[in-house]
């Protein structure tokens, strides 16, 4: 069955053909359960220092961020507006500002050049290297999590959707080949696996599917991403249902924490996320920046079960 899905192409539906592959990993866990994570992670995303950053809203987050209790902070892409020396000077002073835990920050296509077309073909990384990470793709271990980071930029091909190389996929094999039991694999790619709600100036990044198949074999229970400019949660199972139908990844982005290039109905509006880990569930809120009071504070709240192999023994029988 295929069915026509907004501006975003033809996604096949093969529920009919497809068998299922029978699992007994589903099982019911227990929500608001302790309020003590075993991990928070911090994500923010499309800083876009340069003429679109709004400080008063970059201060406000620094702000919030030393307020929560934070194990670890993810950035996901687009810490610049045009990949400028100035702005990424400005970002990395920004990142610095931030709570002092482990961090994990990936490049978004802003964070190449566009326009100085000889440096985006020669070096199109060179001052993302140079000021906020020298390497790309990156593996953050913690003792409740395994998190990957991977550039989806593809500077010299596809600008705008970004892409994410098979040999990417293999580097995700081997960061979480190790991983603990009961500890949560995320991956985290400035571009994004599935659309908004809103279908509005979207395409989502070509060979996602192979990609979320691959992820969900890892067993991988969480994605970040940014790019969109503004905030939502899909799941891979509406749009790559595939045949672990029981293993959907939730897909959780973060519009613009800074910038003024809000979109959708996060137009001129900043968010982030805070990710909590419990052993049974993983709880997601939305914070937005409320002019009223010049800061941040939640705005919506989702938990989900955690049904993965490796978290299924976490869960009551
Ligand atoms: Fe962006
Ligand atoms: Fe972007």
């Amino acid at each position: 069955m295929h069915r026509l899905v907004g501006n975003v192409g033809l996604v096949t539906f093969n529920e009919q053909e497809t068998p299922l592959i029978e699992s007994d990993i589903l099982k019911p866990c227990v929500l608001q359960q302790a309020d003590v994570p075993l991990l928070s992670i911090l994500q923010i995303s499309d800083l876009h220092f340069g003429p679109p950053l709004v400080p008063p809203v970059a201060e406000a987050l620094l702000e919030t961020a030393h307020q929560l209790k934070l194990d670890a902070v993810v950035v996901s892409g687009d810490l610049t507006q045009r990949a400028k020396r100035s702005q990424f000077i400005d970002a990395r002073k920004f990142l610095d500002r931030l709570p002092n835990v482990p961090r994990l920050v990936v490049p978004g296509n802003h964070d190449v050049p566009l326009y100085r077309v000889r440096e985006r073909l020669l070096y199109p990384h060179r001052l993302y290297r140079e000021l906020i990470c020298d390497e790309l793709n990156t593996v953050l271990k913690l003792p409740s999590a395994v998190i990957v980071g991977l550039d989806s930029t593809a500077p010299r091909t596809a600008i705008t959707n970004g892409r994410i190389d098979s040999w990417q996929l293999d580097f995700c094999q081997q960061a979480f080949h190790d991983t603990p039991t009961g500890a949560t694999r995320i991956v985290v790619a400035h571009h994004h696996f599935a659309p908004a709600p809103d279908y509005l100036r979207d395409s989502t990044m070509p060979k996602s599917r192979r990609a979320i198949m691959r992820f969900i074999e890892l067993e991988v229970e969480l994605i970040l991403g940014g790019h969109l400019h503004r905030s939502y949660i899909g799941n891979s199972l509406d749009f790559y249902p595939g045949v672990h139908r029981e293993r959907g990844i939730i897909i959780a982005q973060s519009g613009t924490s800074t910038s003024r290039r809000g979109r959708g109905r996060e137009q001129e509006k900043n968010t982030f996320n805070l990710i909590e880990i419990f052993p049974q569930s993983i709880r997601l809120t939305h914070y937005l920046h409320f002019k009223a009071i010049n800061g941040f504070a939640p705005n919506s709240r989702h938990e989900f079960c955690r049904y993965t192999p490796a978290s299924a023994g976490l869960n009551p029988a």
